[in-house]
């Protein structure tokens, strides 16, 4: 059986990388891996491939940054040819970024089996991106692999038959569990100069709702260095926000350079394993990512989601994530409690147990059985 795995950006790097190894393991699966190069940094893409211990992509489409209809448009463009040429038996789709759908779209209408890993996921906010990516993947998808219940649910309400539905967990907390020895090894306690025992929290920024209008980003800014009055909080740039944070008055730690005792201190995008082994130890996160909530939930990290909504309720019922807000108030008033509170213990997410890659090739191979049969 021949599966035809694509990535694109960041967090499929992660999502991917336990199904590759689970399918490596199995003697009736040829793996193919397409990169769409939707994200192209080597702190993006390259070295989440080796923290990962992900092959080196069968093929990479080069199609880079652009609009969203150009970047969608470019990934079907070079992406038909290449399937057109190898004819996998299966596409496995992860997440909800352009490269997903746009590679969904192509393989449905070249009659090739589109698996979505992390289908049903929804925000109910068709103005994020992400959610049209979603609802167009699922509504194409044959194999639909959820992550929680809530999704199962979505997708049934939507109309989508259960025998395509399996609730089979997250691959995002496979990869927490087989890079934990690694992650917990890490250095960047070294490199940024940080005590791992003093209190610090961590901030991720990237949603276009966040970071692309200047006003609600200055005022996320001053914000987060109010809640910084007595704590480091360290945000990791993501490429998207460089240019717009670098107009406000933030500080940039640079190689070799102690870490200040407290205010909010800018630091290039980190690697995997650097980026949750520091999360690991924080006091708190402030994040609008989908990824880290999840990881926050498992590592139980205070997570305060920097947004009206999540598609991820399950991290709030059981897990340590509260959605706030954008409110400038509300984020200095919850992020200065979080930090006085100490977290409650959690009990995991049902079927977050870190075995959710060995599912889904199982559920494939019964597919392609049937197929055959
Ligand atoms: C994308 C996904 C988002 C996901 C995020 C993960 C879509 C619509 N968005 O958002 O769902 O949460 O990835 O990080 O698919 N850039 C670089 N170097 C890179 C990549 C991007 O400089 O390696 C810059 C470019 O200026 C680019 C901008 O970042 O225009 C945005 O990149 P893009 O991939 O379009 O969207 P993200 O914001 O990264
Ligand atoms: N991440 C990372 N380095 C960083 C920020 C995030 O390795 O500096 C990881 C994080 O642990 C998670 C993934 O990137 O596994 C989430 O990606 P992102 O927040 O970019 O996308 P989203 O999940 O919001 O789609």
């Amino acid at each position: 059986m021949k599966i035809l795995s694509v990535v694109g950006a960041r967090p499929n790097f992660v999502k991917i990388a336990p199904l590759i190894r689970e399918m490596s393991r199995r003697p009736q699966i040829e793996t193919v891996l397409v990169h769409t190069g939707q994200h192209y940094d080597a702190r993006m893409s390259d070295g989440f491939f080796e923290a990962l211990s992900i092959p080196a992509p069968d093929v990479n489409l080069g199609v880079g940054s652009g609009s969203h209809a150009q970047q969608t448009a470019e990934v079907m463009r070079t992406f038909e040819p290449v399937l057109e040429a190898i004819r996998p038996d299966v596409v496995l789709v992860v997440g909800d970024v352009n490269s997903t759908a746009a590679a969904a779209l192509v393989a449905v209408k070249l009659g090739v089996r589109v698996g979505h890993v992390e289908a049903g996921l929804r925000s109910f906010d068709r103005s994020m991106p992400e959610e049209i990516n979603r609802l167009v993947t699922d509504a194409i998808a044959d194999d639909l692999f959820a992550t929680e219940e809530s999704a199962v649910m979505n997708l049934a309400r939507e109309g989508v038959p259960a025998e395509r539905v399996h609730f089979v967990g997250n691959v995002m907390i496979d990869a927490l569990r087989l890079a934990r020895p690694d992650w917990q090894a890490t250095r960047v306690f070294e490199e940024l100069g940080l005590d791992r025992r003093a209190p610090y929290g961590v901030v991720t920024l990237h949603r276009p709702a966040n970071v692309d209008d200047p006003r609600r980003l200055r005022d996320f800014v001053l914000a987060l260095q109010e809640v910084a009055a007595t704590v480091p909080l360290i945000l990791p740039v993501h490429p998207r926000v460089r240019t717009r944070l670098a107009r406000e008055r933030v500080t940039w730690l640079t190689a070799g350079q102690p870490m200040p005792a407290n205010g909010l201190v800018c630091v290039e995008p980190l690697g995997y394993l650097d980026f949750v082994g520091l999360v690991s130890h924080a006091r708190l996160v402030l994040t609008d990512s989908g990824g880290v909530q999840e990881e926050t939930t498992m590592l139980g990290i205070p997570c305060l989601t920097l947004r009206e909504n999540t598609e991820r309720p399950v991290t709030v019922t059981h897990g340590t994530n509260r959605v706030i807000g954008v409110s400038p108030r509300r984020i200095v008033e919850e992020g200065l409690r979080a930090l006085s509170t100490p977290p409650a213990p959690q009990t995991p997410p049902p079927l977050w147990d870190g075995y959710a890659a060995g599912r889904i090739v199982d559920v494939l191979l019964g597919v392609a059985i049937e197929a055959a049969a």
